[in-house]
């Protein structure tokens, strides 16, 4: 409802408040990875600003579904930033234009009329799996060859008991935020994961829980990475600059440098 020039009030411009963009979106469809995708273009009206990315997404495959159409495929979960599901380049950036999560980029950030191309991560370590939904396990696999401690069972330690410097204990609670959502691949020109990698490495490496294993860690996981087929950094910063948490290059620095000491410390990577 409005309210007009002489005080009276008219539903007359709600409809038109409330009508939503017509958008375009070129979207990637794959079958399975044994066929070549294509771009397909398809239209949706009426889409609120408020919506997320995701919710647009729910639109257009309830049509497809309704059609008797195949609905696209793309992960999610949490939808609430935290869970590293979701993950699509739109506009040829990971996440699209906002430096969050897709679950949490909202369609205000889209303009009436504006044509969208949603296409999956691009790495050769993340293979397609079907349209935009991409495997990730590579990123678990990196974390399985040493982003863990041992601790020793038993009762609880007494809180405090082993201190920790507020600057560390804050640079590795940044590092913990990284939630492997695998953009800071997606974003890099050599498809590195070392971003990932060195968010993990810090986390646990600047703690004193983390210190027995911490030379063996970081070179397994490097050379992990490796084997999955991640590119090299070459230090572009694309990757921080995608990332929806905001982790910064200092860890790829910390990783170097605790990779450096690791090797000199007679370190060598399982085979
Ligand atoms: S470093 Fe950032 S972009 Fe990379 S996986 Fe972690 S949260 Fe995602
Ligand atoms: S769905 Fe969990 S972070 Fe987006």
């Amino acid at each position: 409802m409005t309210i007009t020039q002489d005080g009276s009030r008219s539903t007359a411009g709600a409809a038109s408040e409330r009508r939503g963009m017509n958008l375009t979106l070129r979207i990637w469809r794959q079958k399975d990875p044994t066929v070549k995708g294509k771009m397909v273009t398809y239209k949706v009206s009426d889409v609120s600003p408020d919506m997320s990315f995701l919710e647009m997404l729910d639109v257009l495959n309830e049509r497809l579904i309704l059609d008797g159409d195949d609905p696209v495929a793309f992960d999610h979960d949490c939808r609430e930033g935290i869970c590293g599901m979701c993950g699509v380049m739109i506009n040829g950036m990971a996440h699209g234009p906002q430096q969050t999560t897709t679950c949490q980029l909202h369609m205000r950030k889209f303009k009436d009329g504006d044509t969208i191309d949603v296409e999956p991560w691009r790495a050769s370590a993340f293979p397609v799996i079907k349209d935009l939904a991409v495997d990730r396990s590579a990123l678990d696999r990196i974390i399985q060859s040493g982003g863990y401690i041992s601790v020793p069972t038993g009762t609880a330690p007494d809180a405090h008991a082993v201190p920790v410097p507020k600057k560390d204990s804050d640079a590795a609670f940044d590092a913990a935020t990284c939630i492997g959502c695998g953009a800071c691949v997606a974003a890099c020109p050599n498809a590195s994961s070392m971003l990932f990698t060195a968010a993990k490495v810090t986390h646990l490496g600047l703690m004193p829980q983390g210190q027995p294993e911490r030379n063996d860690r970081v070179v397994n996981m490097v050379a992990q990475q490796d084997r999955e087929g991640f590119g090299g950094c070459t230090n572009i910063g694309e990757c921080s600059a995608a990332c929806p948490k905001g982790i910064s290059m200092e860890n790829i620095s910390r990783l170097n440098h605790d990779l450096l000491g690791a090797l000199r410390a007679g370190a060598r990577p399982k085979s």
